[in-house]
Formats: structure tokens, sequence, C-alpha cells
């Protein structure tokens, strides 16, 4: 049984199509939220699974000691990141070269970097005035949105006439695709 880490900061709406799909998973369990924030959904989706979870703030992420402890407790084979802001200490970076995914809002390299999340990717590219947008699933490295690209999907917003139209094609793309890339990647991890 390989375990999972999902690490959040806000809504949780990706975090929850994960519990859905590894529910009673036999190979992977999600044993464990991260938030850095007090009373979001995505600690609410722990409650709800009865997931163990831990709150972060800016001095437990600098001196990580008390989340990689936390992290080894659980016994966690990898972190997958759903909508945290934050970087991940470089330590922890190190420690799970490799083993740390995200999902981010845009077909990176565009519209990605620092201060590019959520609702700010989703302006970019309305004002950009491209046709097409899609998702990126890459692993993490010491740089915001910059590790080896997984898995990539695009999709027409042509039709979208505000950028919360462009958010919400994008989101329903996210949900049907990162659960299965995850569970792909950690079998091609451990294959
Ligand atoms: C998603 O759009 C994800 O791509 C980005 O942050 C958003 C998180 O949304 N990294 P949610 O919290 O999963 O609903």
């Amino acid at each position: 049984m390989k375990k999972v880490a999902i690490f959040g900061s806000g809504r949780g709406s990706n975090a929850l199509s994960l519990l859905e799909y590894f529910d009673e998973n036999p190979d992977v369990e999600v044993s464990l939220i991260v938030s850095n924030k007090k009373d979001t959904g995505i600690l609410q989706h722990a409650y709800d699974y009865y997931i163990p979870s831990f709150v972060v703030d800016k001095y437990a992420m600098e001196n990580e000691k008390r989340l990689s402890k936390v992290l080894q407790d659980e016994q966690i084979d990898y972190i997958v990141l759903a909508g945290f802001l934050w970087l991940i200490p470089e330590n922890i970076v190190k420690k799970y070269e490799g083993k740390i995914i995200n999902i981010h809002p845009s077909l990176l390299p565009d519209f990605g970097g620092h201060g590019m999340y959520g609702m700010n990717v989703h302006n970019a590219v309305f004002n950009s005035g491209n046709k097409i947008s899609g998702i990126s699933i890459h692993e993490v490295n010491q740089n915001y949105d910059d590790g080896a690209i997984i898995y990539q999907e695009e999709c027409e917003i042509s039709d979208c006439k505000s950028p919360q139209e462009v958010a919400a094609k994008i989101l329903e793309l996210e949900h049907k695709n990162y659960p299965l890339v995850v569970d792909n990647w950690i079998k091609s991890k451990m294959s």
C-alpha cells in the first residue's frame, strides 16, 4: 500500500475528486491532508473522509522539521499538490525527489510561475485572446510550476464569455484527469 498526502490551500475540489477516486483503493491510500489555512474546504473533506489533517503556518514551512516529522510518522510515500499556494521546503523536495506532483490550470510553460494561481491564471488566459487553454500535471522541483511535465490536456475556450467560464471548463478537466494521472504516475514509480 502506497500512502499519499494531499496538500491544498482552499476549496479542495481536486482533493475531493482524489478522495473519491482512491476511496477503498487496494494499492493507494490518502493518509494525510495538509492545509496552510484553517477553515478550508479541503479540511472539511479530510474530516468527512476520516483522514488526519495538519495545518501549517509560514513558520512551520520555513522550519520544516515538524512537517517532515508528520510526513514520516504517517509514512507518506507521495505528495500530491492540489491548489497548494506555497513552495514546498527544499529539504522535503529533496527527500521526496520525483515523488511530488502538482496540477496547474494552464498549458505550462504559458501562464505559470510565481503569482499565477487561481483566477490570476484564467484572467490572463482570457485576456490573451487564446482560443485554447488546458491543464498541466507535473512533478515538483524548487521553482513554481517548473518540474517535468507528466500530462497535459487542451480544451477549446473560444466559446467562453468570461474568465469564470474558462475556470469552470478547466476545473472540470482537472477533476476528470488528475486522479487517473496520479494513479498511473504512482504505478509507474512502483514498476
Ligand atoms: C485548481 O485549479 C488547481 O489547478 C490549482 O488550484 C486550483 C485548486 O482548486 N493548482 P481546488 O482547491 O482543487 O478546488
